[in-house]
C-alpha cells in the first residue's frame, strides 16, 4: 500500500470507529445477498461524504516531549476499506472538498482498486451539497427497474454536517447513516461553565440541530447579574456530550420514522468523548430492520 501525503488526526479510537463501519459494511453486503431476490437486487450504493485520501495518520496518544517524537501509525480510512470489502458495493460515491486529498484519492482507486473504478465516483465538493443533491435527484424507489438502496457515512472533523441534510437522507427511505456526530468537540465544548455559548460556534451548533432549542439543555439561568444597571441572566451550564448526544437522537427519530438506535458509541481521544457514533436506518418496516439489527450487532460487540 504506497503512502502518500496523508491527513494526520484521530486517536486509537478512529481506528475503533472504522473498524465497527467496516464491520456494518461487511455484514451488509453478505447479509444482502441472502435476502429474497427482490432485495438482491437492490443496487448498493456506499457514499462516504466526507472521504479523505484513504489513509490516515494516526498521532499516537503518548506524552511526547517535542512533537517530533509523537508516535504515528499508518491506518486505512473509511474509502479504502468500502472498496475491500468481501462483497463489493455496485456504486461508491466519495466526496472530499480538499483538492489534493481528492485527487489522490481519485489516484488511490485507479492504481490500487482499477478492477472497481469503473463503480467510483470521486467527487471534489461540499458533502452537504453533494449529498443532498443525490438524495433529491436519485430514483430510490424506481417502479420499472432496480430499486436502490445506500450506506451513507458522514465522518466530519466538527460541526460540518448541517441538518438538512440529515432531513434529505431521512427523506429518501432508502438509507441506512453512520453518522459520527460531534457531541462533546462541536456541541459541549463551545459552552462554558458559566453556560456562556462561544459566540463562533453557536450558528453552527444551531446548523447541527437545525434549531436553538438544544440551548435550553446546555444550560440554564440561575439568577440575573447587573453591569451598570443593565441586568443580565446569568447562567449555570447543563450540557454533557451524552446529554447532547441524546438530544440529538431525540431528534432524528421523527424524520427516520422512529428508526434511530439509541445504542450509540462514544469516541475521542485520551478517555474525552468527542464524537457519538449515531446509527439511522431507513423506513423501519419489519424488513428494513436488517439492518438495524446488524447495527446493533457491530455497536454492541466488544472493541
Ligand atoms: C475526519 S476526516 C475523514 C476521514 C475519512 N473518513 C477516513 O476514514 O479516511 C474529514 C475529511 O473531510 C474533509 N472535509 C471537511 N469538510 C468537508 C466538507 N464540507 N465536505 C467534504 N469534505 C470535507 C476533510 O478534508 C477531511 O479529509
Amino acid at each position: 500500500m504506497a503512502k502518500s501525503s496523508t491527513q494526520q488526526f484521530g486517536s486509537p479510537d478512529t481506528n475503533l470507529k472504522l473498524d465497527k463501519l467496516t464491520d456494518y459494511l461487511d455484514r451488509f453486503t453478505t447479509a444482502l445477498q441472502f435476502q429474497p431476490s427482490r432485495e438482491k437486487a437492490f443496487r448498493k450504493i456506499y457514499f462516504d461524504a466526507f472521504a479523505g485520501n484513504g489513509g490516515i495518520d494516526i498521532v499516537g496518544d503518548s506524552m511526547p516531549l517535542f512533537d517530533v517524537y509523537e508516535s504515528t501509525s499508518f491506518i486505512k480510512g473509511s474509502a479504502r476499506r468500502a472498496l475491500e470489502l468481501k462483497v463489493p458495493f455496485d456504486e461508491y460515491i466519495f466526496v472530499e472538498k480538499d483538492k489534493t486529498r481528492a485527487k489522490e484519492l481519485q489516484v488511490m482507486v485507479n492504481s490500487e482498486y482499477s478492477s472497481l473504478a469503473s463503480r467510483v465516483k470521486v467527487i471534489n465538493g461540499d458533502a452537504n451539497k453533494v449529498l443532498q443533491d443525490f438524495c433529491r435527484s436519485h430514483d430510490w424507489h424506481a417502479k420499472h427497474s432496480r430499486q436502490s438502496r445506500a450506506v451513507v457515512f458522514l465522518d466530519p472533523f466538527g460541526n460540518n454536517v448541517v441538518w438538512d441534510t440529515i432531513k434529505s437522507v431521512a427523506q429518501t427511505k432508502a438509507i441506512d447513516l453512520w453518522y459520527l456526530f460531534p457531541a462533546g468537540l462541536g456541541v459541549n465544548r463551545q459552552v462554558g461553565n458559566d453556560g456562556k455559548i462561544h459566540y463562533t460556534h453557536e450558528a453552527s451548533i444551531d446548523a447541527l440541530f437545525g434549531g436553538a432549542d438544544w440551548r435550553e439543555l446546555a444550560r440554564q439561568q440561575t439568577g440575573q447579574l447587573s453591569f451598570d444597571s443593565i441586568p443580565t441572566p446569568a447562567f449555570e451550564k447543563l450540557s454533557t456530550p451524552k446529554i447532547m448526544t441524546e438530544f440529538m437522537i431525540k431528534c432524528m427519530k421523527p424524520i427516520f420514522g422512529g428508526g434511530v438506535l439509541t445504542d450509540w458509541l462514544p469516541l475521542g481521544g485520551k478517555g474525552r468523548h468527542d464524537y457519538s457514533l449515531l446509527f439511522a436506518w431507513a423506513n423501519p418496516s419489519p424488513k428494513a430492520k436488517l439492518a438495524a439489527k446488524l447495527a446493533a450487532a457491530v455497536l454492541k460487540r466488544k472493541r
